[in-house]
Parts: C-alpha cells; structure tokens; sequence
C-alpha cells in the first residue's frame, strides 16, 4: 500500500482533537476554493469524541456551516431513532444543535427498503454535488473507521460491494451482523478529495499494521480498498493503535 501520512497522537483525545481541526481544515480549503464543502461521516464509537469537538468552539466558530453539505459513508438499515444507526449518532454528539441547515443533512434512509434507500441516495449525492454525467460525485472529505475485521464503511471482507465498479452507494446484507447495511462504495470513496481514517484503541492494532503496512488484499482487507485517485489519505491514530507500525516504513510523525 502506497505510503499514507499516518499521524500518531498520544491518545483518543488527542487524535479526537487532531481528527477535528483536520476536518475544519478541509471544510474551510473547499469553501474558500469552491464556494461550499461536503462531507461524509463515519459511524461506529470512534468518531464521536470528533463529532463532539465540533459542536463546541473554536470549531464551532471557524467553519461556514451553513456551505457544508453532510453525508455519511454507511448506515445500518434501521430507523434513524435506533441506537444503533449512524445518523443518530451523529445527531447527538453533533448535529443536533449545528449551526447547518437541515437540508444540508443528507441521511442514508436505513428505513426504507435497502435497494430502493442505496439507489436515492445516489441521485442526493449525484444532485447536491453537482456531478459530470459518468463521474463520481467528489466529496470533500471522508471520515472512515476500521473494524477488527479489516471493514470500513459497511465494506465486509468478501463483500460484493468491493468489486462495484458503476455504482456509488449499495445495499449488502452483511452476515457478520445478520443485517442489512447501506454503504459506500470504493469508486464513491476513491473519488474524494481527502479521506480520514480515525483509529484508536490497542485492540485494532493488529488490523491496522496489515492494513497499513501488509500485503494488498483488499478483499480480505477492505480498508485497503480505499486509496482515493486524486486525493489525500491520511491515518490518524491514538499511540495504542499505533503501537505495532513500523514508523520509519509508514512515515509517521507525531502531531505537532
Ligand atoms: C459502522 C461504521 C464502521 C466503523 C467501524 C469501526 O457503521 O459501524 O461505519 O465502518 O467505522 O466498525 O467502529 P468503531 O469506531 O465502533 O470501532
């Protein structure tokens, strides 16, 4: 895998607090080039002490929310009040109270029927992001986490999704968690100007030294299907999820 700047900070909260002014960074680049920014979120627990962040200041006070079109890169199929969906997630540590307009939140609609919610979310992404006819969408950024497994987004090992080449967003039935899950597809992910993975934690130290550092094998690996064409990657991580990379091999630095 093509050296990713992997970013080591000395704990969750320190990577939270890195992952955050990242994000703002990159929101304010595309709304002072191009007049808005978008971008898709991660579900899972790690990115909500980020989310957090930036609902409070400075964060709160540094971007011009109301140019900022909010997507997410996965949701589980269930209703967006479920404990267990993405966007209620996000709604709480962050959105609920955020400065942007509600028609800037684009949710995938985990209620409706799988196929039909993946096929509309297309079209969303496809209108608001104003893409050329046969062009992905461009998303600004895109925050990723990983599983134990080597998944990201709702991209299992072995997943038909990772051999998508048309499409942006699909329905897959996912046997590890028994559910359907509606996720991003690598051509919409690769497409992105800028992609985020936040990692944190001893136990996905392992995963991510063979994501990172091991042989290509996206389909056992998924995260590794993730190399965007035209864009930045960049791993942040806590120390403990960094333990087991070789640093010299994978150019990490210490956040400033
Ligand atoms: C999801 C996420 C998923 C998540 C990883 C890591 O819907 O669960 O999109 O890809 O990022 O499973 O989850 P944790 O942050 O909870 O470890």
């Amino acid at each position: 895998m093509p050296n990713p700047a992997v970013v080591r900070c000395e704990s969750l909260s320190s990577a939270a607090d890195e992952a955050a002014g990242r994000v703002v960074e990159g929101l304010r680049r595309a709304i002072d080039r191009r007049g808005r920014a978008s971008i898709a979120l991660s579900g899972g627990k790690t990115p909500r002490e980020t989310y957090a962040r930036l609902a409070q200041p400075p964060h709160l006070d540094a971007v011009a929310w109301g140019q900022v079109e909010v997507f997410w890169g996965d949701e589980r199929c269930v209703p967006p009040d479920h404990p267990q969906s993405n966007y209620r997630m996000a709604l709480d540590a962050w959105l609920f109270d955020a400065p942007i307009p509600k028609r800037n939140i684009h949710r995938l609609r985990g209620e409706a029927d799988p196929k039909t919610a993946a096929l509309d979310y297309e079209e969303t992404l496809r209108v608001t992001l104003e893409a050329p006819a046969r062009e992905p969408p461009r998303l600004d950024l895109v925050l990723l986490g990983i599983g134990l497994d080597g998944h990201t987004a709702s991209l299992f090992p072995g997943s038909p999704a990772l051999q998508e080449r048309d499409r942006l967003v699909v329905a897959t039935f996912v046997q590890n968690v028994n559910g359907w899950r509606l996720t991003a597809t690598p051509r919409l992910l690769n497409a992105a100007r800028h992609v985020i993975f936040l990692v944190t934690g001893a136990e996905k130290a392992a995963i991510l030294r063979d994501v990172v550092e091991g042989p290509r094998l996206p389909e056992r690996l998924p995260a590794q299907a993730v190399q965007p064409t035209d864009g930045r990657l960049e791993w942040l991580l806590d120390r403990d999820a960094a333990k087991l990379l070789a640093n010299a091999e994978s150019g990490m630095r210490d956040a400033e």
